[in-house]
């Protein structure tokens, strides 16, 4: 929804409130999608690490809700057309590389795409929070940058733990 205040007004401020938005967007969008890709996935373990960063996103949801209500805002979504670029192209690789050598590998690289995105924001928002003297705010979003770094590295692991490999032997 388009905000009412002008232009020559908006600073720092709005700036993290809009970004918190579309990151609470994002999570909610990840939340529907994490639980296709691990059904997806040929590999348990693959599975696996989807299905447990589930539940650590469903946590990051409510993390940001607190951060909403400690800005005493309603916690909103605004439409984030590059999450939802990123999970179209997840969908494409679950779609096109189903029951191929290569699914686990590239559903491994989507997850991955996902994470970095989320990095990439979170990392914005520590930032901007503590500049705004947002303590609270930026050490509930330094916990969630945290499992998303994990998480990363995670992906990481399996993709050159096997999974890449299989994709080539299987392939060949
Ligand atoms: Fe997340
Ligand atoms: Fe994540």
């Amino acid at each position: 929804m388009a905000t009412t205040k002008k232009n020559s007004t908006k600073g720092l401020e709005d700036l993290f409130l809009d970004s918190l938005k579309d990151i609470y967007y994002a999570e909610k969008k990840i939340v529907k999608a994490l639980p296709k890709m691990a059904k997806a996935a040929e590999g348990e373990e693959v599975a696996a690490a989807f299905e447990k960063h589930l539940a650590e996103t469903e946590a990051q949801v409510e993390r940001l809700e607190q951060v909403f209500e400690l800005l005493g805002k309603p916690a909103r979504g605004k439409t984030c057309p590059a999450i939802d670029g990123i999970l179209e192209e997840g969908s494409e690789i679950l779609e096109e590389y189903k029951g191929a050598p290569g699914l686990d590998a590239g559903l491994v690289a989507a997850a991955q795409a996902v994470e970095h995105y989320e990095i990439a924001r979170y990392g914005t928002l520590i930032t901007w929070a503590k500049q705004l003297g947002l303590t609270d705010a930026a050490e509930l979003l330094k916990a969630t940058l945290a499992e998303e770094e994990v998480t990363d590295e995670a992906l990481s692991a399996l993709g050159e733990g096997g999974v890449n490999e299989r994709a080539m032997r299987e392939a060949a």
